[in-house]
């Protein structure tokens, strides 16, 4: 409250030609009573569940600028439907001015009593939940300056993966490189790329710039040591911030050290595979490999921002680009039948690169998995449905060697491996949806032909998600509805060794 909501709010509808809605004026207009008397009526409760209706109706309409309450998002299902529904924004002003604004409270029923106590309690217990949004805007300087700064981050339409203070938002768009500049602004800053994303790099302002070799064999402690070392070299201090640019191994890599330098330092993701934006950037997992295995040593760390060029897929081999959009695929399996038959319209389109169909496949991706990871960031339950397809997948690749499919490819083997596999298992899986499914990934270029899986046992038993004799199996069932069962795994080779 006294952050300038209602100022601002008219201001930004002013220039972008939208409706405006002041949500306190709304709801005393619809009770014909004031706010205060609705609090003294019904109670906060009473107050917040017209807000919550009030909110989902307007979620619903197009081209308009609300000022909400103070206290709107403090209900989590409210900040949920308003982060999806729109561009949230966060209008930040110190204890001090928002008190010179609002005086001693006057039809304010939160800060009767000792009104600078009462904000200063209310701004503590909020902190978090104001921060679950796609920007925090300073609101103490002119509104005009503060309008424009609304105005630039909506403009980009970002998706925001609501972590509390943890939050951040992810950007996607054409062409939109020097987007990056305004992420890092004014901090030194290590842009890491390796050398087929030098190209990218390069055309963002840094403060000093690190090439590595491409390719998963460098995905280890060393190319850590080597990322650490150019930030000491670069005079990085804990101000400052780590950009990755590239694929998931730049990403995973650059994260990881970004994690520890200075026991934790923040990094922009600039993702410039079709892996890394619909899957890789987005979530916080980062990690090397060892001699042990695949992403074994490394840290949840997450970044402070993600912003995707679809336009750097253009220089990605078609087949690397291909096998990315499989786990657009499988978000898109996992988010429902609508994203699923609107994959399916975007299939050829994205075979063939298309820039508006693959910036609707990351953000529909996006979306899903900001939606998981929201719920579940630590993967102690849902996010484990992100690995659907992925048993098979891993095995396959092992047994290949990592040499016969790359991920994306055995991910999508995997998916329709899985259909079968829950089928022998007596699990039922919806079977027109299944047939989509095959489809999609055949239209985009994936492979859809399933190999004999009768070898895979071997590199099952060793996987690292089984635990004890069992294995948590991700059942397809229908687009929307995976979940995850457990499966004891004589059962499971048994199965696999029918398909
Ligand atoms: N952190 C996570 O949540 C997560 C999720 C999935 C996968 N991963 C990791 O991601 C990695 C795979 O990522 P990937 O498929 O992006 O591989 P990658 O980073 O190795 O990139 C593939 C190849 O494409 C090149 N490249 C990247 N961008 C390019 C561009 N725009 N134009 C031309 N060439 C380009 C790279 O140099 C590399 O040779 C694996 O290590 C995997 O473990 C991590
Ligand atoms: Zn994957």
């Amino acid at each position: 409250m006294g952050a300038g909501k209602s100022t601002v709010g008219p201001i930004v509808a002013g220039r972008i030609g939208a409706a405006f809605v002041d949500l306190d004026a709304e709801i005393e207009k619809n009770a014909d009573a004031t706010i205060a008397t609705l609090f003294a009526t019904e109670g906060e409760a009473g107050f917040r569940a017209r807000e919550a209706e009030l909110v989902a109706t307007l979620a619903n309409r197009e081209n308009i600028v609300v000022a909400l309450g103070g206290g709107t998002v403090t209900s989590r299902r409210v900040r949920r439907q308003l982060l999806a529904a729109g561009t949230l924004i966060t209008l930040h002003a110190r204890a001090s001015q928002l008190l010179e604004r609002v005086g001693e409270g006057e039809g304010r029923p939160l800060l009767q009593g000792n009104a600078q106590e009462k904000l200063e309690a209310l701004l503590r217990d909020r902190r978090a939940m104001y921060l679950e949004c796609h920007g925090v805007v300073n609101a103490e300087g002119d509104v005009a300056e503060v309008a424009d700064r609304v105005v630039a981050i909506a403009a980009r339409a970002p998706l925001s993966v609501p972590l509390g203070s943890r939050s951040y938002r992810v950007e996607v768009g054409q062409s939109c490189l020097h987007w990056v500049d305004e992420a890092v602004a004014g901090r030194r800053a290590l842009v890491v790329c390796d050398e087929n994303t030098r190209r990218y790099a390069d055309r963002i302002k840094g403060s000093s710039w690190l090439c590595l070799r491409s390719g998963e064999e460098h995905k280890n402690l060393e190319t850590v040591a080597r990322i650490w070392e150019a930030a000491f070299s670069a005079r990085l201090d804990r101000r400052s911030v780590f950009v990755a640019v590239g694929g998931g191994v730049a990403g995973d890599l650059t994260g990881f050290a970004a994690s520890a330098f200075l026991r934790g330092v923040p990094f922009v993701q600039v993702p410039t595979t079709s892996l890394a934006m619909v899957d890789s950037s987005v979530g916080g997992k980062t990690g090397v490999n060892n001699a042990h295995g695949k992403n074994l040593i490394g840290a949840f760390h997450q970044p402070e921002r993600v912003v995707c060029d679809v336009a750097t897929l253009s220089t990605l081999s078609e087949r690397d680009r291909a096998a990315g959009w499989a786990e657009a695929v499988k978000s898109a399996w996992l988010a429902g039948p609508e994203a699923l038959e609107r994959l399916a319209e975007d299939a050829v389109a994205l075979r063939e690169g298309d820039l508006d169909a693959s910036v609707r496949a990351v953000r529909m991706s996006v979306a899903l998995k900001s939606r998981i990871v929201a719920d579940d960031e630590h993967e102690r339950g849902a996010r484990a449905l992100l690995n659907f397809g992925h048993t098979i997948a891993h095995a396959l690749e092992s047994e290949g060697e990592y040499r016969r499919y790359r991920h994306g490819e055995a991910v999508a083997l995997g998916m329709l491996a899985s259909v079968q596999v829950a089928r022998r298992l007596g699990l039922d899986v919806d079977h027109a949806a299944a047939g989509l499914l095959r489809e999609v990934l055949g239209e985009i270029g994936l492979p859809i032909e399933l190999p004999s899986l009768a070898g895979l046992a071997p590199f099952i038993a060793n996987d690292k998600k089984r635990v004890g004799d069992a294995l948590g199996f991700i059942n397809p069932a229908a687009p929307g509805e995976a979940r995850i069962v457990k499966v004891a795994l004589p059962a499971f080779f048994e199965a696999i060794r029918q398909v």
